[in-house]
């Protein structure tokens, strides 16, 4: 191998144990001051993020969209929404980051499009049976006037996933026709990937953003974009997967695999191969491994552990299963506690043992008021379970805001909502708003330094875990997570670990093959150092340590270097 070869090879795997930093970008920095975070706000802070210590950032859409689902809805696959920027202001922060050496990760939304994109339009304006209405799934209704909607699938925002169109063209121009399926807001109509334009179309996407730098692709609900669309439809009154074989009307079915290995030879075009990563919220079993394989997608998200409660028979189990799963799939594991989607760990693991689901969306509800939580103790938790995360092999994606030890803001006025979820379930689940909240900055300035007057409003207490109130702060969760992401450069090494055994049922102790350690102790009490860790050798720890300490406190990690 010459030394080019080399350097490729090496670069080609840069995702393997990467740290990926999640930026919702509406919510990131604003630079031109509309309460809205854009695309320049990013390049304005990649020193930032270089200084934190992380491999790549993952951008969730930019594109063009009415933000029915917060950009999920998108209008157009190839653009940059004007409130964010130009196409030249993307180039700007990729190249930014890349000569900070940060990845680019771009989101990509195969499933559905917005009701706003031409091909969306253009199936309006079209007669039933048209071209036009075969690239989403239109279908008659049920009922002697089709008023009934084609299935009784629900959506994953409340309320049914069809909604009835007015005719424009042809015999019933003017009456109500046909209805369209949205798995997700009636303004997500969902594409039908049976028809090899939307293959296609998908793919001149894909190379539009590799052509201009992006190094890898998130991609949006992965395991749906095959459907059973025979008729009669199947009944399905719930979202979940009801059977793991690949039987399922609307999930994981086998056909998606197929549709990744044509990316897969689009991402192979390039040198190095552009990455993807899965979002596939599949029940573990053998079939979630084929999103990771590499003749696919490559990588697939888990989140395991973000669904399990802290307490060590559950983490290691998952990491054995994850590990296991990865090297049967010749991926790298994926790791994550938070994203844009769920309520930031810190507050998770603030509420009582046993607060998920539809418990934390009651909580939610009641402006975090009900159960009551321990935020000292979340934070505790979650800077635990961090560190323990983060000395793990595999990809890490952490999710911003998470470095700032941010809460979710429960409490955010009820007039300020915005995730559809709120609407279409009549007020009643209130959805995701409260991990969306724009970033704090700086303390002393308006806004927080976030920009113009937020998009969602900061509470108070968000002040307190500006950057500038952390930067430099010995202690600040800032200042914890950049030492670990720092250390943790050094303590990646092959994708394995061992564990060892330790006293006691409440700590986790693994050792990475080039000795370093991590041990978790998710009881209260504190426990002995177990013999044989050199409490001399302790360069990080999730939360205060006595100097060369005889005991681990509780709810608290520690690394141990070699
Ligand atoms: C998953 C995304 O993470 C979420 O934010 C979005 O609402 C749905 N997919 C629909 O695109």
């Amino acid at each position: 191998m010459n030394d080019n070869a080399s350097t490729t090879a090496l670069d080609a795997d840069w995702w393997r144990q990467a740290a990926v930093y999640q930026i919702y970008p509406r919510s990131f920095a604003d630079s031109n001051g509309d309460g809205m975070g854009d695309i320049a706000g990013v390049t304005s802070r990649i020193g930032y993020l270089s200084d934190l210590g992380i491999d790549a950032i993952w951008l969730s859409p930019f594109y063009p969209s009415a933000l029915a689902d917060g950009g999920y809805d998108v209008d157009d696959y190839r653009n940059v929404d004007p409130r964010l920027g130009t196409l030249e202001d993307f180039d700007a922060m990729v190249g930014a980051a890349h000569a900070a050496n940060i990845k680019v990760i771009a989101d990509v939304v195969p499933n559905h499009s917005s009701n706003r994109h031409e091909w969306f339009k253009a199936a309006l304006a079209a007669a039933p049976g048209s071209p036009e209405r075969a690239r989403y799934h239109f279908f008659d209704g049920l009922g002697d006037g089709g008023e009934l909607p084609p299935s009784d699938w629900p959506s994953h925002f409340g309320g049914p996933a069809w909604t009835r169109v007015t005719e424009s063209a042809g015999e019933n121009a003017g009456k109500p026709g046909q209805w369209y399926l949205h798995l997700f807001a009636s303004e997500q109509p969902d594409l039908n990937w049976d028809n090899p334009e939307v293959r296609e179309d998908f793919h001149t996407t894909l190379r539009f953003w590799a052509d201009r730098g992006v190094d890898g692709f998130r991609v949006d609900v992965a395991h749906a974009l095959v459907k059973d669309m025979r008729l009669p439809l199947r009944s399905k009154p719930s979202l979940e997967i009801l059977v793991d074989d690949g039987t399922d009307a609307l999930f994981d079915r086998d056909g998606v695999h197929e549709i990744y290995t044509g990316w897969r030879s689009v991402l192979n075009e390039y040198d190095p191969p552009r990455t993807a990563v899965a979002e596939a919220w599949v029940p573990f079993t053998h079939r979630r491994l084929r999103y990771a394989q590499p003749t696919g997608l490559g990588q697939a998200f888990n989140f395991d552990l973000l669904q399990a409660p802290f307490e060590p028979t559950a983490f290691r189990g998952i990491v054995a299963r994850c590990l296991a799963e990865a090297e049967a799939s010749g991926a790298s594991t994926t790791w994550v506690f938070s994203n844009h989607d769920v309520v930031r760990h810190a507050s998770r693991y603030s509420l009582p043992d046993g607060t998920d689901g539809a418990a934390q969306d009651a909580w939610l509800l009641s402006g975090g008021r009900e159960p009551a939580g321990d935020p000292a103790r979340g934070l505790r938790r979650a800077r635990a379970a961090t560190l323990f995360m983060l000395g793990l092999p595999g990809s890490a994606y952490l999710y911003q805001g998470e470095e700032l030890g941010l809460f979710e803001a429960a409490d955010l006025p009820r007039e300020s909502l915005q995730d559809p979820t709120w609407f279409r379930t009549g007020n009643k689940v209130k959805g995701r708003d409260g991990c969306r909240v724009p970033l704090p900055w700086n303390a002393s300035e308006e806004n927080l330094g976030f920009g113009g007057s937020p998009w969602l409003p900061q509470p108070e207490w968000f002040a307190d875990h500006a950057v500038s109130a952390q930067d430099g702060a010995r202690d600040s969760t800032l200042e914890f997570y950049r030492s670990a992401l720092a250390w943790r450069r050094t303590l990646q090494s092959a994708e394995s670990l061992e564990w060892v055994s330790a006293p006691g049922d409440t700590l986790a102790h693994y050792r990475r093959p080039n000795g370093w350690a991590v041990l978790t102790n998710f009881g209260t009490a504190p426990a002995e150092l177990p013999a044989g860790v050199d409490a001399s050798k302790i360069v990080v720890a999730s939360g205060a340590v006595a100097h060369l300490p005889a005991q681990v406190p509780g709810e608290t990690t520690l690394w141990i270097a070699p």
